[in-house]
């Protein structure tokens, strides 16, 4: 069956009719959109059969009209919430100017753009792009680029961390230590070797007189939201040094506020010589950017890398938007204490429910990892509950909820999974 609707906070979800009907997009019923999206999508994903139609703030609506309490943020994205009002306003209005127009061009919002990244990360420059994994990818090229102009035609390879996770191009699959995701994509790019995550010795020693780089996440997100020693990314960074190759850090997931400072790696002071930032940054609109220290920048020249959409005037507003929030001192306070506030709950909820083996995060980057492989029946039981929630690997429970929420929203949704783990 397909009706029209429409949402207004003060009367909820209406079905359309008569002329009004043509004002609203048409929702279609979620089975409807499940039997489509099946029929003519490629199956990448393994999809939960919810149709979201509507956010607002850290609540988001389906087709049917059921209210979530959203803590999965669009896997890391949604960091304003949902329908955020400056984000909103700056998309119109930059619409309503300029969409897109090539980086033949100058592009005004890109420079400001750059312009503020490289003030608030200590890097040098920036290179735009789209995703995550162009981020990456960037990162990588512009790594090995240095190391085989500086260096000799052999000074390419890196080094990554066992359970990485780096995005699905095949530069950046390759770099991702993962056998689900590597297999069958072979054979993959050469020249990326992997040690133990959080382990200074074993990259110490992994690094050979043909390393260029050492690509890490500050904190491994897909991977299990594993948090290395406080002693890790100083660590990574001497060895670098003193072994003349450069540090890459992926803040995709981690960056833009999610810990409680805007970069991770900001938790121990640590400048890499390339970073890459993604997901967040738009707010939702698709942006990536790759930012180089000084050194690496040196390297770089007109035609070696591209990107028709990256840094669009669009995008770039957007983004500039998007840290003009998140980047205050008040904001990022805010997102430390409610993670911990979270955190602290999700450990008393330890107390009461042995299934909870761990809880760990910093900020708003949380995981609870659960001793047994029940992490999809959790997601499931608190989707019927109205709590959208992430599993990964399995059995670890996985938090990147907006970052507006608060201690109450907290509260709600820690309260819904107690009931949920209590029916394990
Ligand atoms: C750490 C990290 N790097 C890279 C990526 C790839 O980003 P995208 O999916 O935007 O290509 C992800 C995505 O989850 C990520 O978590």
């Amino acid at each position: 069956m397909r009706f029209c609707s429409r949402y207004s906070p003060t009367k909820g979800w209406e079905r359309l009719s008569g002329r009004n009907k043509f004002k609203q997009r048409i929702h279609r019923n979620n089975a409807e959109n499940t039997a489509l999206l099946d029929r003519y999508v490629l199956p990448t994903y393994a999809r939960t059969p919810v149709t979201l139609v509507h956010g607002e703030g850290v609540w988001v609506w389906s087709a049917d009209g059921k209210k979530y309490l959203d803590f999965f943020g669009g896997l890391a994205v949604d960091n304003l919430g949902h329908a955020p009002p400056r984000i909103k306003k700056v998309l119109a209005d930059q619409a309503g100017h300029l969409l897109h127009c090539s980086n033949v061009f100058t592009i005004q919002e890109q420079a400001e753009l750059a312009e503020k990244l490289v003030t608030l990360s200590g890097m040098h420059q920036a290179f735009f792009c789209n995703s995550g994994t162009e981020a990456v990818e960037a990162c990588i090229k512009f790594a090995r680029y240095h190391g085989v102009k500086n260096f000799g035609a052999e000074h390419y390879e890196i080094i990554v961390a066992e359970n990485s996770f780096h995005g699905r191009t095949l530069g950046s699959l390759s770099a991702t230590m993962q056998k689900k995701y590597r297999d069958g994509f072979g054979p993959l790019v050469p020249g990326f070797k992997a040690v133990p995550f959080g382990d200074l010795t074993a990259a110490s020693n992994a690094v050979g007189p043909d390393t260029c780089a050492i690509l890490i996440e500050p904190i491994q997100g897909e991977g299990g939201v594993n948090i290395p020693p406080a002693d890790y990314l100083p660590g990574l960074r001497k060895i670098c040094d003193e072994k003349n190759c450069l540090l890459v850090l992926d803040e995709v997931q981690v960056g833009v506020g999610r810990t409680g400072k805007l970069f991770a790696g900001q938790h121990s002071g640590v400048v890499p010589d390339l970073m890459a930032v993604s997901k967040a940054l738009g707010s939702g609109f698709p942006i990536g950017a790759c930012l180089a220290s000084k050194k690496v920048a040196d390297s770089v020249k007109p035609g070696m890398h591209a990107s028709t959409f990256g840094g669009n005037p669009l995008a770039c507003r957007v983004a500039l938007e998007t840290l003009s929030i998140v980047a205050r001192e008040s904001f990022l306070k805010k997102v430390a204490e409610t993670g911990a506030y979270f955190i602290a709950q999700l450990k008393k909820l330890q107390k009461k429910h042995s299934i909870i083996a761990e809880v760990r995060g910093l900020g708003l980057m949380i995981g609870c990892e659960l001793n047994r492989e029940t992490g999809v029946q959790v997601v499931k039981e608190c989707l019927q509950e109205g709590l959208l929630i992430n599993a990964i690997q399995g059995k670890i429970l996985r938090f990147v909820p907006p970052l507006i929420i608060n201690k109450g929203h907290v509260d709600r949704a820690v309260k819904i999974l107690d009931r949920v783990l209590a029916g394990i």
